[in-house]
């Protein structure tokens, strides 16, 4: 796909979180199972619905601007991303410590998709793709939140080994 417009950047952009998006729904699942505590593994099962969600934002946002469709193309940021919290659990025994590895990775996830949004939600403002931008920010506020949430996790994750 050749790169000529701000147009044809966002539709890449667009096009990689939506790669992202879906190989996160497929590893969800694993990083739930994976987890020791229940909050936790709630927590991932919680984003799974969201992200499913998400997936289908991403093609609202697509639906409400003519001759824009998704591409087939892989992200392969995410994947690495998805690979190194395989290993880690491939590598550690179930439990506090598993926990904090789990809690960090996902964050990286989380971290990604929040630039990713950022800058797709800046971009759909500038090309003047109002309904777009809206749907993006709602996206880009649950990933936040996911965040949040995750960072929570590992507070009461740290204060548990220490009591
Ligand atoms: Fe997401």
């Amino acid at each position: 796909m050749v790169i000529k417009s701000a147009n044809d950047l966002f539709v890449r952009l667009l096009s990689e979180v939506n790669s992202a998006e879906k190989q996160i729904t497929r590893a969800l699942p694993k990083l739930a199972r994976a987890a020791d505590d229940d909050k936790l593994a709630d927590a991932f099962k919680e984003h799974l619905e969201e992200t499913r969600g998400q997936v289908e934002r991403l093609e609202r946002v697509a639906d409400t601007i003519s001759d824009i469709r998704i591409k087939r193309i892989k992200c392969y940021a995410m994947e690495s991303l998805i690979e190194e919290s395989q290993e880690l659990i491939d590598s550690a025994e179930k439990g506090a410590v598993l926990d904090a590895g789990l809690i960090g990775a996902a964050q990286k996830v989380e971290h990604y998709e929040i630039a990713a949004y950022g800058t797709l939600c800046a971009m759909a403002e500038q090309l003047g793709y109002t309904e777009a931008k809206d749907i993006l920010a709602e996206t880009l506020e649950e990933e936040k939140a996911t965040d949040d949430k995750l960072s929570k996790l590992a507070q009461q994750n740290v204060n548990k080994k220490a009591g």
